[in-house]
């Protein structure tokens, strides 16, 4: 994924096909620079603006300098580094124990004090990259002053390179990758990764990515309908009748599955490309139509017109604050008379979220019912396995 910053409108711009932004006609403003990156495929992309957790203050300081930073690709960087250039980790001394291979470590607190020593000839093509490439391109434009003529920064960092799945210096054995790679905790990094370059939204579909295929790599892919919403639908006896679903960032489809097998007509979208491509490959023989799509840019003809609306786990990877306006989308694809169901991990409404994925209370719930909803049922039931315990809201609502 490639974002921008646009310093005139100080929006991020994100296209998740890492495609160009600027000639996306999805995007409602024409960001004020050319942010070509070179590698990047041209073509229409779907678009979404991502919510930002940097501060104000530094995204500025990035938009002013961005004008005058060249970046490149990943894929570009490994060219140029075979070719001879140098690829400089310009991260903190704590953030360099994993690291791009091949590459040299330069904390940007120190780059510009030793450049020079390290590479006095400032035709050197030196490639910078951060986190996810911001303080590269800080750093790269310090070092054009400096009079290096050949400095680029690489588009989206480290993130962008774990995410490609190019070679890092920490190899992992291959017997340690097979018995302790923990999906979780891969999970946790990635989406910090992402929170750190200001895209809390944008870890899902490299996590996807990363898996390859590999649905043990994904801890919520368990190729297995949620034992929780299908024990409420036993109980209640839930049969489609011919009714129309949705399934909310139903990853791969496990669940759209299951309402196809109850009868219901349904669409199921993830904002991951590589989930959706991955659950049509799985349930290729199902008549569910998967949908590539944004919660916050949902195709206009869903609004309003799903009978069944089903929702699981996807509210609480979300930021926080962000919550109501997740719910609002939520609760937007109900039609008049049909039903929600939600399960979530729970918490108390005086607990704090500890970490991701933040559990939802109560009162976050009730989100729902300001959309115009009743509150029909809610149930707490106990999840004591292992890797996840610990208490899951099911709830439902009808409009
Ligand atoms: C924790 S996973 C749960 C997936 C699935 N519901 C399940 O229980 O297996 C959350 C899912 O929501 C998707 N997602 C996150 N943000 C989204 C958004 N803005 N629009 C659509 N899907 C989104 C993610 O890609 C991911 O597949």
């Amino acid at each position: 994924m490639i974002q921008r910053y646009c310093v005139d409108c100080q929006m991020f711009y994100v296209c998740n096909k890492n495609r160009i932004v600027s000639e996306c006609e999805q995007v409602p403003h024409k960001p004020q620079y050319d942010l070509r990156s070179p590698g990047l495929a041209l073509g229409e992309c779907p678009i979404r603006i991502s919510i930002m957790d940097h501060s104000k203050e530094f995204l500025q300081i990035v938009g002013e300098v961005m004008p005058r930073v060249k970046e490149v690709s990943v894929a570009e960087a490994i060219e140029r580094q075979k070719n001879g250039a140098v690829l400089i980790d310009v991260r903190e001394d704590s953030e360099w124990a994993h690291h791009a291979k091949d590459s040299v470590h330069i904390g940007r607190g120190v780059i510009e004090r030793d450049i020079v020593n390290q590479y006095p000839d400032k035709s050197t093509e030196l490639i910078l990259y951060c986190g996810g490439g911001y303080r590269s391109a800080l750093a790269t434009d310090n070092l054009q002053k400096m009079g290096y003529t050949n400095v680029w920064s690489m588009a989206g960092g480290w993130t962008a390179w774990r995410a490609s799945g190019a070679p890092t210096d920490v190899e992992i054995p291959l017997l340690m990758a097979d018995t302790e790679f923990d999906p979780r905790a891969r999970t946790l990094e990635i989406a910090a990764e992402f929170a750190e370059r200001g895209d809390p939204v944008g870890w899902f579909d490299a996590l996807y990515k990363e898996a390859a295929g590999d649905n043990e790599k994904i801890p919520w892919a368990d190729l297995e309908t949620n034992r929780f919403f299908k024990a409420w639908a036993e109980k209640t006896g839930l049969k489609g009748e011919g009714r129309k679903a949705l399934v909310v960032g139903c990853g791969l489809g496990d669940d759209a599955v299951y309402l196809d097998d109850l009868g219901f007509t349904v669409t199921g979208f993830d904002i991951s490309p590589t989930a959706i491509e991955w659950a049509r490959k799985l349930h290729a023989g199902s008549s569910i139509q998967f949908e590539t799509a944004d919660l916050f840019q949902p195709f206009r003809s869903w609004l309003g017109a799903f009978d069944f609306v089903l929702e699981v786990y996807t509210i609480q990877p979300l930021p926080l604050e962000i919550r109501p306006k997740v719910i609002d989308s939520i609760a937007g694809f109900v039609t008049p008379g049909g039903e929600i169901v939600v399960v979530t991990r729970g918490r108390e409404d005086d607990e704090e979220p500890v970490e991701l994925p933040w559990a939802l209370s109560r009162k976050d719930l009730s989100r729902f019912e300001a959309n115009e909803l009743t509150q029909t049922h809610f149930e707490i039931m106990m999840d004591d396995s292992d890797e996840a315990p610990g208490p899951r809201f099911v709830a439902t609502y009808r409009r």
